[in-house]
């Protein structure tokens, strides 16, 4: 019987399948149906750094405003506040925490290393076995260099760290104009993880109403090679897990990305298209190919096609194109 277990972030996880942070994660229902589908591991559904300093400024304002306000009247609108969305996070934690044994991955959508970063260890006292930070930074703002935008990246992790002990994933793009170095000094930092790669919102445009308009919501198949390229070259050269995300939509996928040498993979489109039940589907698929090569544990065959123990490195660069489409010929 194969064995699927892997380490991730020096947490033991039954299998390397994580479902990756969506609205198929945002409650406890969800999350216990997740587990019950089969999944190693779970992100949260991202807050936005945003929205934590709107409420710590709703906060300060609430309290500078209270200074008016006779101290017997302070219960009465505690009870007449509504749960936003950080306090509801943080409940989302704690009471999946309860209800399930998987791991529990918080995740914050972030862009600065300001203000927001004390919230990280509201998160570690929730509960959160770790926190996965997708850093939207897309190098479309002229005023910053390359350097100032890579300095970014330092001072998001260096604050988190100052806050938690809980392992730190960074979510990335591959929007980076030096990214194989740019992650390894990321991987040397302190962090646990990085997740390779997140998916930016795709612009399209409407020919009548002359809108930007998002498409490509969901990943499809074809999507794989950009990350699957990135974890193959990026294994055993850099200080922290990897966890593949982008284009995973069936076993297949899931064992590619595993030779390829990430430690986890994480899946979302393939679920919301073919739902939970997708999840044991693909684990079914794995164990049976690693019954037919003779695999008992995914350590014996991780990283196999990783370019650095790749008897072919050239295959993942100029070579193999040189090779392919000097000949392509359309039949
Ligand atoms: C509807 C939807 C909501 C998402 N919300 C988040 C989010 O809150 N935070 C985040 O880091 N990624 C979010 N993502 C991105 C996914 O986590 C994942 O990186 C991306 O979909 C690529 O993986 P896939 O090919 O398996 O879908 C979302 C994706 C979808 C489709």
């Amino acid at each position: 019987m194969a064995d699927l277990t892997t380490s991730f972030l020096g947490l033991t996880l039954r299998n390397p399948l994580i479902v990756g942070s969506s609205g198929l994660t945002d409650s406890v229902e969800k999350i216990k149906e997740i587990e019950q589908a089969g999944a190693g591991a779970v992100v949260l559904k991202s807050l936005f750094e945003e929205e934590i300093i709107a409420e710590m400024e709703e906060a300060m304002h609430r309290m500078t405003s209270r200074a008016f306000i006779y101290p017997e009247t302070f219960d009465y609108m505690d009870e007449e506040e509504e749960e936003d969305s950080v306090r509801k996070f943080l409940r989302l934690i704690r009471e999946s925490k309860d209800a399930v044994q998987i791991p529990i991955i918080a995740s914050i959508n972030c862009v600065t290393s300001q203000k927001w970063t004390y919230f990280a260890k509201e998160i570690e006292d929730a509960g959160a076995d770790a926190l996965e930070l997708n850093l939207f930074i897309l190098p479309t703002d002229f005023t910053r260099s390359a350097d100032e935008n890579e300095k970014l990246y330092f001072e998001i992790v260096e604050e988190v760290k100052k806050v938690v002990n809980i392992p730190i994933i960074l979510k990335v793009s591959y929007y980076a104009s030096n990214l194989g170095q740019l992650l390894q000094k990321l991987s040397k930092t302190g962090i646990s993880g990085l997740t390779l790669f997140n998916r930016f919102y795709s612009p399209d445009f409407n020919l009548e109403t002359y809108q930007v308009v998002s498409t490509n919501v969901l990943s499809t198949p074809a999507d794989l090679p950009v990350s699957l390229r990135w974890i193959a070259v990026m294994a055993n050269r850099v200080d922290c897990d990897l966890a593949a995300s982008t284009g995973v939509h069936d076993g297949e996928a899931l064992i590619k990305q595993i030779l390829a040498g990430a430690n986890v993979v994480q899946v979302v489109s393939a679920l919301y298209k073919s739902g939970y039940n997708h999840i044991s589907t693909m684990l079914n698929e794995m164990t049976r190919w690693m019954k037919h090569e003779g695999y008992e544990n995914l350590s014996d065959f991780r990283g196999k096609m990783s370019q650095s123990k790749s008897s072919n490195p050239a295959a993942y660069e100029r070579v193999q194109f040189m090779k392919n489409f000097r000949h392509f010929i359309h039949e």
